[in-house]
C-alpha cells in the first residue's frame, strides 16, 4: 500500500503519496500540491527539494557512503580507471574488456577538433580565464555536428557522449596552451586518456613530455573522483537546461558555468590560494579559524550541502596527495599546511557543531599541483571528470522526458502601480 503523508491546509485535507528510493530515501510527492491548495512549497536553496528520481549516484551524506550505479567509490577508486567509470555512470554497467576498447577506440578517435575551431582559442584574450574558454568551445561544439543536436537514438547518444568525453580534454589543454603563448601540440590516439592529456598540455614540439606511470594513475584518479555526485549545483543545471530539450553540448556548456563559482567547483582554486597565503606567512590556521568563526571568511575545501561527515573523497585524496608526492619524490609544504588546517578546525566545535569536515577540494588542489597544473586550471580539471556525470543525467532526464523545470516562487514585490512618464519622476 502506498504511503501518504497528510497535509491540512485551510481545514483542507490533502493525501500525498511518499514514494521510496531503493536506499531507503522518502519524498513528500506534491505534484498536485498547487492545483489543489493554490499553494507552492519555499525552499529556498532547494535544500530539501528533490526535482527528479535518479538511477546514477547514491550520497549518504549523514554515513560519508558515495556510490556510483551501486558500486561503492573506494573500490572504484582502487581499482578503476576514469574511461571505466565513464562508461559506468553514462550507460549503467561495468563494461566489459571488449566495450571499454570499443569505448576507449572512439574516444581516440573523437580526440581531434575541427581545424576552425583553433581560430576560436585566437579570438580569446591572452589571459582569458580557461573555464571561460571551456564553456564556450564545448556549446560551439554543436556547430560542428549538428547532426548531433538533437538525438534520436541510442547510437547517436553514445556518439555525441563519446565526442565530449574526448574532445573536453583537448579543448581544456589547448585552453591552456593559449594562455601560456605555447603552440597546440595535437593529441596522439597511441596514448591513454589520461596520458594523452598530460601530453597536450606540456609536451613541446620535438620533446615529447613521458609522465610517470604514478601520474598519469593520480590524474585517472582524481577525474575518477569528480565524475559525479548527484544533483550537485553544475548538474542539475544540465538538468534544467536539458530539461527545455537544449541538446547536450549546450547542456554540458551550462555546467561548466555553474561548476565555475568558488563555492563550487572554483572551491579547488580556493583552497590552494588560502593554503599559499599561509605557507607566505599572510594569515596562519589560528588566523583564518578566527576569521571564520567572526563570519568574516569561509574556509574553502570544508562544508557541503550533503556530506555532515568526511566525504568519502577528501579522504582517498589525501591518502592520494601522500602517495603521489612519495612516488614523484616531491615535497609539497602546502600539504603539510592543508593537514594543519585540518586538524585545527576539526578541534574547533564551530566546525564540529556545524558538521564540517573536508570536501573533495581540499586535497585535490595538492595533486594537481604535484602534477604541474596551474591554479586557474584547477575548475577547468573538475569539469573534465565531471563529465560523464553530467552527461549521464542528461540523458535520464531525456528518457524520463520529465517537464521543463519551471520552478514557482513566492512574489514579494510591489502589487500594482501606474506607469510614470521620465520627465514626471
Ligand atoms: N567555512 C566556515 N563556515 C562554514 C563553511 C566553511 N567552509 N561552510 C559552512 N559554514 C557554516 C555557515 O557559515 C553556516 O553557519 P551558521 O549556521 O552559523 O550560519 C553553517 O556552516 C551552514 O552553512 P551553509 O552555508 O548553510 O551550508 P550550505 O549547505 O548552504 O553550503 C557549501 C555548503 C556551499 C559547500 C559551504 O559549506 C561552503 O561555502 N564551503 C566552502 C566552499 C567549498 O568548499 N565549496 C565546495 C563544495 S564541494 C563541491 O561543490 C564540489
Amino acid at each position: 500500500m502506498t504511503k501518504t503523508a497528510t497535509l491540512i491546509i485551510d481545514g483542507k485535507t490533502l493525501e500525498l503519496p511518499i514514494i521510496e528510493g531503493t536506499q531507503g530515501d522518502r519524498g513528500i510527492d506534491i505534484s498536485r500540491l498547487r492545483a489543489e491548495t493554490g499553494c507552492i512549497t519555499y525552499d529556498p536553496g532547494y535544500m530539501n527539494t528533490g526535482p527528479c528520481k535518479s538511477a546514477i549516484t547514491f550520497v549518504d551524506g549523514e554515513n560519508g557512503i558515495l556510490r556510483y550505479r551501486g558500486y561503492p567509490i573506494e573500490q572504484i577508486a582502487a581499482r578503476g580507471s576514469f574511461v571505466e567509470t565513464a562508461w559506468l555512470l553514462i550507460f549503467g554497467e561495468l563494461p566489459s574488456r571488449e566495450q571499454l576498447s570499443r569505448f576507449s577506440a572512439a574516444l581516440c578517435e573523437e580526440e581531434l577538433l575541427h581545424e576552425d575551431v583553433k581560430h576560436h582559442f585566437e579570438g580569446f584574450p591572452p589571459n582569458g580565464h580557461p573555464m571561460a574558454i571551456l564553456s564556450a568551445i564545448t556549446n560551439s561544439l554543436g556547430c560542428y555536428h549538428p547532426e548531433l543536436l538533437e538525438i534520436e537514438s541510442r547510437g547517436e547518444f553514445y556518439l555525441a557522449a563519446s565526442k565530449i568525453i574526448s574532445k573536453v580534454r583537448t579543448i581544456a589543454a589547448f585552453s591552456y596552451r593559449k594562455s601560456t603563448g605555447r603552440p597546440f601540440m595535437y593529441p596522439n590516439p597511441a596514448l591513454s586518456y589520461c596520458r594523452n592529456f598530460l601530453h597536450m598540455m606540456f609536451s613541446i614540439p620535438h620533446k615529447h613530455y613521458d609522465p610517470s606511470p604514478e601520474a598519469v594513475r593520480a590524474l585517472s584518479l582524481f577525474l575518477t573522483l569528480h565524475a559525479d555526485h548527484e544533483q550537485n549545483c553544475s548538474t542539475s543545471t544540465v538538468r534544467m537546461v536539458g530539461s527545455t530539450q537544449a541538446n547536450l553540448f549546450a547542456s554540458v556548456s551550462a555546467g561548466i558555468c555553474a561548476l565555475w563559482g568558488r563555492l563550487h567547483g572554483g572551491a579547488n582554486a580556493g583552497v590552494v590560494e588560502m593554503l599559499e597565503q599561509i605557507r607566505d606567512g599572510k594569515t596562519s590556521p589560528k588566523d583564518c579559524i578566527e576569521l571564520v568563526k567572526q563570519k568574516k571568511f569561509r574556509l574553502m575545501g570544508f562544508g557541503h550541502r550533503i556530506y555532515k561527515n568526511f566525504d568519502p573523497r577528501a579522504r582517498i585524496l589525501k591518502d592520494a596527495a601522500h602517495d603521489l608526492l612519495l612516488k614523484l619524490g616531491k615535497l609539497d609544504p602546502l600539504l603539510d599546511i592543508a593537514m594543519e588546517l585540518e586538524a585545527a578546525a576539526l578541534a574547533d566545535p564551530y566546525f564540529t557543531e556545524r558538521k564540517l569536515y573536508p570536501n573533495v577540494d581540499f586535497y585535490s588542489g595538492i595533486i594537481l599541483r604535484a602534477l604541474n597544473i596551474p591554479v586557474s586550471m584547477f575548475p577547468v580539471m573538475f569539469a573534465i571528470g565531471r563529465m560523464p556525470g553530467w552527461i549521464a543525467h542528461w540523458y535520464e532526464e531525456n528518457q524520463e522526458q520529465t517537464k521543463i523545470h519551471r520552478p514557482r516562487q513566492v512574489y514579494t514585490g510591489q502589487i500594482i502601480r501606474d506607469y510614470v512618464p521620465i520627465d514626471e519622476r
